[in-house]
């Protein structure tokens, strides 16, 4: 059955920006498999439990965007190579070796000796936060926070973190500032460059200089166990640094709202703060950072609900929809920080599953936790209708900007 594609100006409306669930119950009742057009690329969306836990593991859904038919070109651009060329983009036996070399790092057990070390960088944020009675909570805590935890794990020095923050920040605002999409896509590739630019010399410095951090132990992978080429190296740690900390901070920024705005919720979490572990669960359910997983590639003509993902079709497995499927969970558009364990696919699900899942459950946790703690009478500086947030197309769901007040 061909499909007629849903445009992207009845899809990515500010509406969707603001509110994406009524659009995706939608589609997950009338059109759970459709093509749709999107400033960025056309592709089809997958929106049900069921369907996308299979689209994430099936193997007919490539993620080589860099092999053959150069998937990248429609998706990231030319020149790209340099920074996406990475494990998130490639399917095993090169996706197995990428992931192999750093999974040490972010075991479980490796994780949790960083705790004190997350909890003293929360503390310092909010010591300068506390006095003032408010502030833009993303620029001044939910962003620095996993940027400055991923860079001490990287071992990119202090003095470093404001120029790479600002190159970070314009990729992920893409859409948002008040340029042209020609002067906006010029600002992103600039971006792009110097962040590569910088990788480099980076590795090179660290080449010269042996460290006993994560890139340190990437050098020594290239260069004394040759696992890794020169350009994964970069590429690697260009992975590690951005999905390190867009996805966290964006969390954390759309779970203060989340709880900002269920008060009852927020009352039982600060009751007992025991059923934080399982609220992280929850409020990454109810509303997640990355609303649709990274792009797969059709590899044949593939069929699901009877639609015709084509050949080349670009696939997106919409995770927000699909956490709040009312066939997988009881009332699925209720925040419940109580709710019974129910697997959602907030980490996504199959090979590609977040390797830095207990880095982000732990700052998360140490990060909201304290926040509540000490920022007592928390509450939004604005109604929450005049938030700023990510274009409604932009690959992240989260704000510009969380203006908060709170008793000082
Ligand atoms: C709340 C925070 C986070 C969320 C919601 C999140 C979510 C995800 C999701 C959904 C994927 C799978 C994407 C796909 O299949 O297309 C993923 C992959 C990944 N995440 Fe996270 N992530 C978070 C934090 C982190 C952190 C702190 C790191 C640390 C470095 C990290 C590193 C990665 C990496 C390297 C991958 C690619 C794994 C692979 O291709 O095998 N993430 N993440």
């Amino acid at each position: 059955m061909t499909e007629r594609p849903v445009p992207a100006s009845e899809l990515y409306t500010d509406e969707f920006a603001a509110d994406p669930y009524p659009s995706y119950a939608r589609l997950r009742a009338d059109r759970p498999v459709c093509p749709v057009s999107s400033p960025r690329f056309d592709s089809y969306l997958i929106s049900r439990f069921d369907d996308a836990r299979t689209a994430l593991t099936d193997p007919r859904l490539s993620k080589d965007l860099y092999g053959p038919g150069q998937h990248y070109l429609r998706i990231f651009g030319p020149n790209s190579e340099g920074l996406n060329k990475n494990m998130l983009n490639s399917d095993p036996p090169e996706h197995t070796r990428l992931r192999r070399i750093v999974s040490q790092a972010f075991a479980p057990r490796r994780i949790e000796a960083l705790r004190p070390r997350v909890a003293e960088i929360v503390d310092t944020l909010l010591d300068r936060i506390v006095p003032r009675g408010g502030c833009d909570l993303m620029r001044d805590f939910a962003i620095p926070l996993p940027m400055l935890v991923i860079s001490d794990l990287l071992g990119i020095p202090e003095s470093d973190h404001e120029r790479v923050l600002d190159w970070t920040q314009v990729i992920r605002t893409s859409g948002s500032a008040n340029r042209s999409p020609e002067k906006d896509r010029a600002a992103v590739q600039e971006a792009q460059l110097r962040l590569h630019q910088y990788l480099t010399d980076l590795v090179q410095d660290k080449r010269a200089h042996p460290a006993d951090d994560l890139i340190g132990a990437l050098v020594d992978a290239c260069d004394r166990d040759g696992e890794l080429s020169e350009q994964e190296l970069v590429t690697t740690t260009f992975l590690l640094l951005f999905a390190g900390h867009q996805t966290t901070a964006d969390f954390i920024g759309n779970a203060t709202v989340a709880l900002l705005t269920h008060p009852d919720q927020l009352e039982l979490l600060l009751a007992s703060p025991e059923l934080l572990p399982s609220a992280i669960e929850e409020l990454l359910r109810f509303d997640g950072p990355l609303p649709v997983a990274s792009p797969r590639i059709a590899t044949e003509d593939i069929e699901y609900q009877g639609v015709c993902i084509p050949r080349g079709s670009v696939v997106g497995v919409a995770i927000n929809s699909a956490n709040r499927d009312p066939e997988h969970f009881a009332d699925p558009d209720r925040l419940d920080v109580r709710r019974e364990r129910a697997p959602h696919i907030g980490f996504g699900y199959g090979v590609h599953y977040c390797l830095g899942v207990s880095l982000a459950r732990m700052e998360a946790q140490i990060g909201l936790g304290t926040l509540l703690r000490r920022l007592p009478g928390l509450r939004l500086g604005v109604p929450v209708a005049e938030l700023r947030r990510l274009p409604a197309a932009s690959p992240f769901r989260g704000l510009l900007e969380l203006p908060v007040r709170f008793a000082a």
